[in-house]
C-alpha cells in the first residue's frame, strides 16, 4: 500500500505537533493521533478538531503539553470520561487515554477499562476513521493502519474495522454516522456493512433524537443529500426515523394516468435547491414541500390525482415532525411553515394570470423570503418534458421581473398597514370593538388589490369613506386630519 508520506510529513510539521511529541517521549507516554483528523489529511479536508490517544493518561499528557503551550492555555479535565480538552489558536485538542470498550445491548454506555492503541483502533466506527499517525520520537510520523483504512479512502469505501453487527450493535448511531459519511464524501457503503445496518436498524430507537437530528442536518447540508436519504430508505431506517418521508413513496396508476413518485421527486427538489443555497432551513422546506401529499391524494375521474391543499396541510404537519425530530421549535420553523406553505403560489400565478394585485399578495404574505421561496419553486421543476421546462423558467423569470417591479412601486414587502388600530379608536372613539378589525383590513386589502396606493393619506381617505359606510362618525377632538 502506498503511503503519501509527504502529505503526512507537510501536515504533522507544525509547532503544535512537536510539543506533544516532546511532551509524549518525555512523559514516556505512546502517543498518537487517531480518527478524523488523519482521515481529513488524505481527503485534503482541513480540520482543526485533533483527537490525540495516549497508551496511559491521557489527561497527564494534556497537562504536560498545556505547560508547554503558556500559562495561559488551560486544560479542561471531563473526570468521568478520563479526557482532557485544550482551545490553543484555531485548534480544538482532545485527550484521551486508549481504551477497550464493551457494551450492554441496552445502552450505549459503554463499560470502559485501559487498553492498547489496538484496542482503541478495534473499537472505532470505520476503517477510514481508525487511522493512526504515530507522535513519537523516531516514529513521529507514521501510519498505522491495521483495518487498510488508506485503501478504503482509495476506493471510496465506509466499511467497519470489526465485524459490522458488533460496531453497530455496540453505538446505534455510527448507521447514521455511516450514512452521513458516505453522503458527504461521495463513499459507497460496504455490502457487509451495509447489510449490517439492515439487520441492526430497529437498535437506533435507543439513540436519542438530538444526536440522529445532528447526523440529518450534517445529511442535509452535503452537496447531494439525496445519497443520504435513499441510503436511510434502503436500509429500513427512514421508516422508523421518518415515517412522513417514506409515505411519498410510489407512483400510482389509475385508468392509465400516474403521478409522479413523490419521494424522488421530493429528493431531486432537495439536490437543485442544494445547488443554488447553503441554507439549511430552506433545505428542510424543499425536505418537506410536499409532505401534505400522501394524506391529501384524491382519484377524480375528471381531474386525474390530485393533491388538493397538500401545501396547507404540509405547513400543518411540520410542528409535530419539528417536535418529534427534537428540531428548534422557533421562528426556524415558521419560516420552514411559511415557505411550505407559499410554495404553490408563482405556480399558481404564472398558471393563471400574473395580475399587480397578486403579485403584491404574494409579496406581503412572503415578505423577506420572497427570493428564496422562488429558488425553491425554481428547484420544484422536475419534469422531464422540456418544453413544459422551459415554459415554467420562461414564465418564472416575468414572475420576477414584476416582483421587483411591484416592490419598486408599492414597497409591499413586510409592510404594515400606515394606520394602526390605536389611531383608529381614537379617530372614531371606539374602543375595542369589532369595527376596529374590520376597517384594518380592510385598509389593508385595499392597499393589496392596489385600489390605493401604500401611503397615509390615501389611506385616511380610504378609512374615512369605508367608516362613513358603516355609520361611523370621526370625534372632535381627537380628529386630526380635515376630510
Ligand atoms: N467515533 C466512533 N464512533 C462514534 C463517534 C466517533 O468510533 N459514534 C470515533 C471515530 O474514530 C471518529 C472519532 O471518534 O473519527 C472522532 O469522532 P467525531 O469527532 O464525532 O467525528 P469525526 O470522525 O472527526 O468526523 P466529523 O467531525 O465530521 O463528525
Amino acid at each position: 500500500m502506498f503511503i503519501p508520506q509527504d502529505v503526512i510529513n507537510q501536515r504533522l510539521n507544525k509547532q503544535i505537533f512537536r510539543l506533544i511529541s516532546e511532551s509524549a517521549d518525555e512523559l514516556s507516554l505512546e502517543t498518537y493521533i487517531i480518527g478524523g483528523y488523519v482521515r481529513d489529511i488524505f481527503l485534503y479536508r482541513k480540520s482543526s478538531d485533533i483527537d490525540i490517544v495516549t497508551v496511559g493518561s491521557g489527561i497527564k499528557l494534556a497537562k504536560a503539553v498545556a505547560k508547554k503551550l503558556g500559562k495561559h492555555v488551560k486544560v479542561t479535565v471531563f473526570k468521568t470520561y478520563g479526557t482532557a480538552q485544550i482551545k490553543y489558536k484555531h485548534y480544538e485538542l482532545e485527550f484521551v487515554g486508549a481504551r477497550k470498550e464493551s457494551y450492554k445491548s441496552d445502552s450505549r454506555n459503554p463499560i470502559v477499562e485501559d487498553g492498547t492503541l489496538e484496542d482503541d483502533q478495534n473499537r472505532r466506527d470505520f476503517t477510514i476513521n481508525a487511522l493512526a499517525l504515530s507522535l513519537n520520537g523516531e516514529r513521529y510520523g507514521q501510519l498505522i493502519d491495521p483495518f487498510d483504512g488508506l485503501q478504503d479512502l482509495q476506493d471510496l469505501i465506509i466499511r467497519t474495522p470489526l465485524n459490522p453487527n458488533i460496531t453497530f450493535s455496540d453505538d446505534p448511531l455510527r448507521m447514521m454516522r455511516g450514512i452521513r459519511f458516505a453522503t458527504q464524501l461521495g463513499f459507497d457503503i460496504y455490502p457487509e456493512t451495509f447489510d449490517a445496518i439492515k439487520n441492526n436498524r430497529k437498535r437506533i430507537l435507543i439513540i436519542s433524537k438530538e444526536r440522529i437530528v445532528d447526523e440529518l442536518n450534517k445529511i442535509m447540508l452535503s452537496p447531494k443529500p439525496s445519497i443520504g436519504f435513499i441510503l436511510l430508505e434502503k436500509t429500513g431506517l427512514l421508516d422508523i426515523i421518518f415515517p412522513e418521508l417514506t409515505a411519498l413513496k410510489g407512483a400510482e396508476t389509475k385508468d392509465g394516468v400516474g403521478h409522479k413518485d413523490n419521494f424522488f421527486h421530493t429528493l431531486i427538489v432537495l439536490d437543485n435547491i442544494s445547488k443554488s443555497s447553503d441554507s439549511l432551513w430552506l433545505r428542510w422546506a424543499a425536505l418537506l414541500h410536499d409532505i401534505g401529499k400522501p394524506s391529501t391524494k384524491r382519484w377524480d375521474p375528471k381531474l386525474g390525482w390530485t393533491f388538493h391543499n397538500h401545501d396547507f396541510i404540509g405547513q400543518k404537519m411540520i410542528p409535530q415532525i419539528f417536535r418529534r425530530l427534537k428540531l428548534p421549535l422557533n421562528e426556524k420553523m415558521k419560516y420552514v411553515q411559511k415557505i411550505v406553505s407559499l410554495h404553490m403560489r408563482p405556480m399558481q400565478l404564472v398558471e393563471e394570470e400574473v395580475t399587480d394585485s397578486a403579485i403584491r399578495r404574494l409579496l406581503f404574505e412572503a415578505g423577506d423570503d420572497i427570493d428564496e421561496l422562488m429558488k425553491l419553486c425554481e428547484a420544484d421543476i422536475t419534469s422531464k418534458n422540456p418544453q413544459k421546462v422551459s415554459r415554467f423558467i420562461r414564465n418564472f423569470k416575468i414572475v420576477r421581473h414584476k416582483l421587483k417591479e411591484i416592490e419598486e412601486k408599492d414597497k409591499v414587502r413586510n409592510f404594515e398597514p400606515p394606520i394602526d388600530g390605536n389611531e383608529i379608536m381614537q379617530l372614531f372613539d371606539i374602543g375595542q370593538s369589532r369595527y376596529v378589525g374590520v376597517l384594518k383590513s380592510a385598509i389593508k386589502e385595499a392597499i393589496l388589490d392596489g385600489v390605493i396606493p401604500n401611503d397615509y393619506d390615501a389611506a385616511f381617505q380610504f378609512l374615512m369613506e369605508k367608516a362613513k359606510k358603516m355609520g361611523l362618525e370621526p370625534t372632535g377632538s381627537s380628529f386630526k386630519k380635515d376630510v
